[in-house]
């Protein structure tokens, strides 16, 4: 369905992520991987040592042991806004298209910023709404009968993409986003977007 939904582009753009966060990442430092769903991004990691990865359904995790068997990851189940490790403990937090899931944003963004060490990187990736003009009725169009459609017929599981295309919609602006993260005490480095904003990457860090 990801390849689908995004015409294949999706594989670029984390394999973009992955050289990012690893531009970022000493390999002797603690790495944790937010809302880790079955493992899609670790998988592309070049490394995983000292890999932590959380996400709240533990089927998830069985099936990202399936493939990600042959590495050690530190696995644990639980939620964003109740992150069970210390203060200061990770060099860098990454999350792929879960933020939009969180449940308490800003709650979620503190106990990030709580977990990561001082000059420690969080990036994550999300969609969004694109800014340009042109694009913007074609793709509500693709959110509103094209995903639900699609979903439907290949996954057999029409509500699961109207969720999707309704939380796209609903997700805040990068200009607002980077404002929660700002008053929580991030400096926020740069987001990067893509085909206008249906896709972001945010890269922030405590200072
Ligand atoms: C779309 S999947 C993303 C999976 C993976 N990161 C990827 O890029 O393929 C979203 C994940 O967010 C998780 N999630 C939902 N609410 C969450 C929360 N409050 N805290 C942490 N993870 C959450 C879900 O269980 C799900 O696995």
């Amino acid at each position: 369905m990801n390849d689908i939904m995004s015409f294949g582009i999706h594989r670029l753009w984390k394999k973009y992520y992955v050289d990012l966060l690893f531009d970022k990442f000493n390999k002797k430092e603690k790495i944790l991987d937010i809302a880790s769903g079955s493992g899609d991004i670790f998988h592309l990691f070049p490394y995983k040592n000292n890999l932590y990865a959380i996400d709240p359904i533990e089927k998830m995790h069985e099936i990202s042991k399936e493939k990600n068997f042959e590495k050690k990851i530190n696995y644990q189940t639980g939620y964003v806004e109740n992150l069970p490790y210390k203060n200061n403990f990770f060099q860098v937090i990454s999350c792929t298209y879960g933020v939009r899931n969180f449940a308490d944003r800003l709650k979620g963004f503190s106990e990030i910023y709580r977990c990561l060490k001082k000059n420690g990187f969080f990036l994550f990736m999300e969609f969004g709404m694109p800014n340009a003009s042109l694009i913007q009725k074609p793709y509500q169009a693709f959110l509103d009968y094209f995903l639900p459609f699609s979903g439907s017929v290949i996954a057999k599981d029409r509500h699961s993409y109207k969720y999707l295309a309704e939380s796209i919609k609903a997700f805040p602006t990068p200009l607002l986003i980077k404002n929660e993260l700002e008053n929580i005490g991030f400096y926020h480095i740069e987001t990067i977007d893509f085909i206008s904003g249906a896709n972001n990457i945010y890269i922030l860090q405590k200072k």
